[in-house]
């Protein structure tokens, strides 16, 4: 019966393949969804450290920035769509409920607390005039660690799968971009305070 066995290679060759392009999706939305929530912080750490200029007056910053996190969790959201496709033993719970995935636990594990973490910040921003600006300020701040949480789980992933390559150039580049704005912000502690200090002095 040639009809049928090549009816049988040709389905395998298509779950073959649908299985690597599935797969590829996977490290491709991973890779953006890293270098949107890279943006994020580095856009998020610049508002605290009060960066501005005239072209990039606060305002625009805050709104790029809110509009970034929206995006890089859209993509995450895409990114897991995708990961419970390629892998039948996945489901959407083990995307928010941390290290309870068959495949990977650690690193999946670090990648649903991520998630959690980039969903509370969205979430208590939209309610942060009911919960205060202290509550707020204390999830946003935490919100930081969602970036290296990420950053673990696509080098964990990369370097158990062997495919760590061009794709350690650009989490470097992250790693430098997030350097960077952390220092802006810490050296700019509270520059809101001098004029503050000013305007007191100036009242006496
Ligand atoms: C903050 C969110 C996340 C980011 C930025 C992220 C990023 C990445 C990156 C960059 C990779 C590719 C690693 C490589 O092969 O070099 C990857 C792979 C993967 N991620 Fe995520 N991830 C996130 C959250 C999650 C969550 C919550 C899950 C849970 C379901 C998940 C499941 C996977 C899976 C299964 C792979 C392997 C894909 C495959 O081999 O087919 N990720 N992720
Ligand atoms: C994935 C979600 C988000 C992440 C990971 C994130 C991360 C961050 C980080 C790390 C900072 C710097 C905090 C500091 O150094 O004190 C920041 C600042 C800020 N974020 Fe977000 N953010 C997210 C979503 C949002 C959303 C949805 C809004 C809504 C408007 C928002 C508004 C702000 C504001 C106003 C600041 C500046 C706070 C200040 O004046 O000191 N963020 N963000």
């Amino acid at each position: 019966m040639p009809a049928r066995g090549h009816d049988i290679y040709y389905h395998q060759d298509f779950d073959e393949m649908n299985q690597d392009v599935l797969s590829a999706a996977g490290h491709a939305t991973g890779l953006v969804a890293t270098l949107l929530l890279t943006a994020t912080v580095v856009l998020g750490a610049m508002h605290s450290g009060r960066a501005s200029s005239a072209s990039w007056p606060r305002f625009a910053l805050h709104a790029v920035h809110r509009n970034m996190s929206l995006l890089a969790l859209t993509f995450v959201l895409g990114h897991v769509v995708i990961a419970t496709k390629a892998h039948s033993e996945l489901a959407w719970l083990n995307a928010v409920l941390p290290y309870s995935s068959a495949p990977h636990p650690f690193w999946l594990g670090t990648g649903a607390v991520a998630l959690d973490l980039m969903f509370a910040a969205i979430i208590t921003s939209v309610l942060r005039v009911r919960i205060g600006l202290p509550s707020w300020r204390i999830v946003h701040v935490v919100a930081y660690a969602s970036w290296p949480l990420a950053l673990a789980l696509g080098l964990g992933i990369g370097v158990a799968d062997r495919r760590i390559s061009w794709v350690l150039a650009v989490y470097i580049g992250c790693v430098v971009a997030v350097a960077a704005a952390i220092t802006h912000r810490l050296l700019a502690a509270d520059p809101d305070r001098d004029a503050r200090r000013a305007a007191q002095a100036g009242q006496r």
